[in-house]
């Protein structure tokens, strides 16, 4: 036998040295916790076949506190490329069977080369994390290899699009990697995400709680708005990550994939026509809109769970992505809040980086009123959902279904945010405010000295039904050209189509500058 083929049988050997990372007990332990590990959740994300194996023979270099005698190939991480329906994408899985999945300057430097390659090369980077944070023994140069992850978090947005999976803890500072990225999955039951766990946290402010009720994927996904998406399974997360990528370009400078679509673009849906009650409060339900429009009625939703008084989701009109917002009368009235101000906000943007036209869907009484909101800031998270569709240079078309008063008139891509194409049902009300509001303060003093109240009360309909026939209608705001055409509610999936075709072409760009200073 040749000593070359010795060669080749020792590299064997060692590559199923490194497939079983921290071992097999620690891979059975994984396994009997319900998780995957980091090698099986690769399998999964990429086409078969598909990935290759970076930095498989890095072992760590710390000396301290004994760990030098123990020590594995990979150090914790798994790297590489592949591809995701035929797409490259870059990826890192934190391996929790080699010291728990915790963070080593190796490490740090295994994730940074495959940050640096994605960065260069121009695809999507998704992690995958599962770990106990900071490799204690390695003490500051774990600290190290987190911030010179974080950097290139921050380097990479906007460039291309990155997305983490949350498969068991993520803790302390870890759990900034993930944060800085456009999206966040969290697996329900199994995963977390905090700051400080639920000892310090017992410690510093007395409070009995659990890493669940902490930093669950149900808290995160209803209260906090850090994650995007909760699911109930890895096989679900990753199947999502895939649907995510269809919808998404592989970096800032291409446009997303267009796919085949079935769906007739000149698809009518009468019922749409009779969707908006007759009764002003009375609610409808949005998603019902979306799925009518969209082809074939699928869309996938960010945040579902968190601010449900606004829908964000991507979606497809003939075969092109877009981004949906869409104000939803059935949660609070579809009111504008700190948090649905928030959230839309990032939504837009994100869809602006990576070249996503924004879709808007239009039904909002105004922003909430009160301290709580005022308090919290309520101005500036507001001033961000302005700032976002400001700033927006990708085709903005909106459609207003019935509520448009005030300021969120303003905010909701309107025609004097550089929306491209604003379009308005028959049933549209687009105003200050609403009849009620605005006759209370015009003729507050009318109806004080009207004493019969039954007068009264007719005083005030006869009023509030001026009021409607000179504002609450889309006429006055055509009138003006601050929409372009009052459409058919059935029609509506078609005149969408026909605006983002007509906008493929769209060239707009921001004055220049260093970056813009938006109310964060
Ligand atoms: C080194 C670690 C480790 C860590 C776990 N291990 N965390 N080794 N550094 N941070 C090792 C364990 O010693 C064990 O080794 C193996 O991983 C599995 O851990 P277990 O505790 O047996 O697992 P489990 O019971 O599932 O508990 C998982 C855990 C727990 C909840 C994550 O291990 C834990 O609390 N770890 C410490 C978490 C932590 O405080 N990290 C520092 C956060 S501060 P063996 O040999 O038995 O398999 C931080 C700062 C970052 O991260 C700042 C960035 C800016």
């Amino acid at each position: 036998m040749s000593s070359n083929s010795e060669k080749i049988r020792e590299l064997a050997r060692e590559r199923d040295k490194a497939m079983l990372g921290g071992g097999e007990k620690r891979i059975k332990s994984q396994h009997a916790k319900g998780k995957y590990t980091a090698r099986e959740r690769i399998e999964m994300l990429l086409d078969e076949g598909s990935f290759a194996e970076l930095d498989m023979f890095v072992k760590h270099r710390c000396t301290n506190f004994g760990i030098e005698k123990e020590s594995y190939y990979g150090d914790g991480v798994v790297t590489g490329y592949g591809t995701v329906d035929g797409r490259l994408v870059y990826v890192f899985a934190q391996d929790f069977t080699v010291f728990g999945g915790s963070l080593s300057e190796t490490f740090a430097a295994k994730i940074c080369k495959v940050m640096d390659m994605a960065m260069r090369n121009g695809a999507p980077i998704i992690g995958l994390n599962d770990s106990g944070g900071a490799r204690i023994q390695e003490g500051v140069n774990a600290l190290a290899g987190y911030a010179e992850i974080f950097e290139r978090n921050i380097l990479a947005s906007g460039v291309v699009p990155q997305i983490s999976a949350i498969f068991g803890p993520c803790a302390g500072g870890a759990v900034y990697s993930p944060a800085l990225t456009d999206f966040i999955v969290m697996r329900r039951e199994a995963s977390y995400m905090f700051l400080t766990g639920p000892k310090v946290v017992k410690k510093v402010t007395n409070e009995d709680v659990t890493q669940e009720q902490l930093g669950g994927a149900s808290i995160h996904s209803t209260k906090s708005g850090v994650s995007h998406f909760a699911v109930d399974s890895e096989e679900e997360g990753i199947a999502l990550i895939r649907k995510l990528i269809s919808y998404l370009p592989q970096n800032n400078l291409e446009e997303p994939p267009l796919e085949v679509c079935t769906d007739p673009f000149d698809r009518r849906d009468e019922w749409l026509n009779e969707i908006i009650p007759d009764e002003p409060n009375k609610p409808y339900d949005m998603y019902e809109v979306v799925t009518a429009i969209v082809d074939n009625g699928e869309y996938l939703e960010s945040q579902r769970s968190f601010a449900p008084n606004i829908i964000t989701c991507l979606a497809r009109f003939n075969g092109q992505s877009v981004g949906i917002v869409a104000n939803q009368p059935k949660f609070m009235a579809g009111v504008l809040d700190i948090n649905a101000s928030r959230k839309a906000a990032r939504f837009v943007r994100f869809c602006d980086a990576f070249n996503i036209p924004v879709v808007t869907l239009v039904d909002v009484p105004g922003f909430l009123p009160g301290t709580g909101q005022e308090y919290g800031g309520v101005i500036v998270h507001g001033a961000k959902l302005l700032y976002a569709y400001g700033e927006a240079t990708v085709p903005k078309v909106t459609v207003t279904l019935r509520k448009s008063y005030g300021g969120a008139y303003c905010v909701m891509s309107s025609k004097h945010l550089r929306g491209d194409l604003n379009y308005a049902w028959p049933t549209a009300e687009i105003a200050i405010m609403g009849p009620e509001g605005a006759i209370e303060i015009l003729a507050s003093k009318e109806i004080a000295a009207i004493e019969d109240p039954e007068a009264q009360a007719q005083f005030v309909a006869g009023r509030e039904q001026d009021y409607r026939n000179a504002f609450a209608n889309p006429y006055v705001a055509a009138q003006y050209g601050h929409v372009d055409d009052v459409i058919e509610p059935s029609s509506t999936r078609f005149r969408i189509i026909r605006a983002l075709q007509s906008l493929a072409t769209k060239k707009l760009v921001n004055p220049p500058k260093k970056h813009s200073n938006i109310p964060l």
